[in-house]
């Protein structure tokens, strides 16, 4: 596989990177994670072009979980909040705006650039126990700290959730969400697994990483993005009531067998049966004169594109309403990436959605295409037309 957001353009065709792209599972901390993992500056760099702010539907997330901690969690003298992955700053700018004590935490030059000039303090580097450390001495422990689709893009997560226990202050929270395993195996969610999510979070396995650093889960929440995410409220141990939710979801992943070979091993064959069944289609579509383009030039399509061996003959573009991405080629299969005012000029007969995470988005704001003819093409959690 190459980088899920290793779009190119033709001279660095040749000097493409490739890697083994496959997860593995402990049998006793039930952690699941990439077992050979691209270093991370090949991912997270100055060119790094996933903005949340792409999404209006995250930055209302994200200005819902502002207004929650602001609420529920900040003490009312001097609050300090601080983000692990904090992107543009979608996020942390509504405490910026509020004049609330804040830190991002962002390595990649690009989007943290971003939030700097909406007024979010950012500090451009990766954070680990290491940077806690500076973090405490500058401005003390905090009392929130986020990361939103941030532990799970991180190799070593120890080593973060380390620095963690270092920053949150007595009594404080700290937010970790990422997409849910239990969801990906339910769902057949195969392209979520690509370089940049290095760990497959479930209760069980968030619960063991934290607790190895005398963290506790005490409350957990469904989250209904990236296509399922679980919400895990951690503190100090034994300095918050514990929520029923938790032993609920351990319970339940015990019950689904969500941590048992033979349940991987059955996800494995459904991801083989729906590669089978999509290349069908664009086939038969192909031959029947259809015209095809992607929707959404997303990482998870990487996975999808290169994994099932789809190319530009039968998607001839993707369209994407990233400008940085225009002009490129995909990673691995080079199919063009276009804006999307090309998938606009002329519709096609169908769009293949690769966003299926955001496919109440889309759908709601592409009525023109369908109310023409058109139709979508997904696949998660099976392959079908819309
Ligand atoms: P991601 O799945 O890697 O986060 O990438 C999402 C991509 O999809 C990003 O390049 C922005 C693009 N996008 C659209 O083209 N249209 C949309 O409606 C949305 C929500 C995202």
């Amino acid at each position: 596989m190459p980088l899920a957001n290793g779009f190119l353009t033709p001279d660095q065709f040749a000097g493409e990177y490739f890697f083994d792209l496959a997860a593995g599972a402990c049998p006793r901390c039930r952690h699941v994670q990439l077992v050979e993992q691209p270093e991370r500056e090949r991912m997270f760099h100055d060119r790094y072009p996933f903005f949340t702010a792409s999404s209006t539907r995250m930055a209302a997330h994200f200005e819902r979980l502002a207004g929650e901690i602001g609420a529920s969690y900040l003490p009312a003298a001097d609050p300090f909040v601080v983000e692990i992955g904090s992107n543009d700053g979608t996020f942390l700018r509504h405490f910026a705006q509020s004049g609330i004590r804040h830190l991002g935490i962002e390595p990649s030059a690009s989007v943290a650039q971003v939030a700097t000039a909406l007024g979010v303090n950012t500090d451009c580097r990766f954070f680990d126990a290491a940077l806690a450390s500076e973090v405490i001495a500058a401005h003390g422990q905090a009392h929130a700290v986020i990361a939103a689709n941030a532990l799970s893009h991180i190799s070593n997560p120890g080593a973060v959730v380390e620095g963690i226990k270092a920053l949150l202050a007595p009594g404080g929270v700290c937010i970790v969400e990422d997409p849910y395993w239990g969801d990906v195996v339910e769902q057949t969610a195969f392209d979520q697994i690509y370089d940049e999510h290095a760990s497959y979070f479930s209760v069980a396995s968030v619960q063991y990483l934290f607790g190895q650093f005398d963290l506790a889960v005490f409350d957990l929440q469904r989250q209904p993005v990236h296509g399922g995410s679980v919400r895990y409220l951690i503190g100090h141990a034994g300095q918050h009531e514990v929520s029923a939710r938790v032993s609920q979801g351990l319970a339940q992943e015990e019950a689904t067998g969500l941590h048992r070979p033979e349940i991987r091993a059955a996800f494995q064959d459904r991801v083989t049966a729906a590669g089978r069944d999509l290349m069908a289609l664009l086939g038969d579509l192909k031959r029947q004169g259809k015209r095809v383009v992607g929707y959404g030039a997303t990482s998870k399509s990487t996975t999808t594109i290169n994994h099932f061996g789809m190319t530009a003959d039968l998607v001839p573009f993707i369209c994407d309403t990233t400008p940085a991405k225009h002009g490129t080629f995909t990673p691995g299969a080079h199919i063009p990436v276009r804006s999307h005012d090309e998938f606009a000029a002329a519709y096609p007969d169908r769009a293949l959605l690769f966003l299926w995470n955001h496919a109440a988005e889309v759908l709601a704001k592409e009525r023109a295409f369908t109310a023409g003819g058109g139709k979508w093409i997904v696949y998660v959690p099976r392959v079908g037309e819309l």
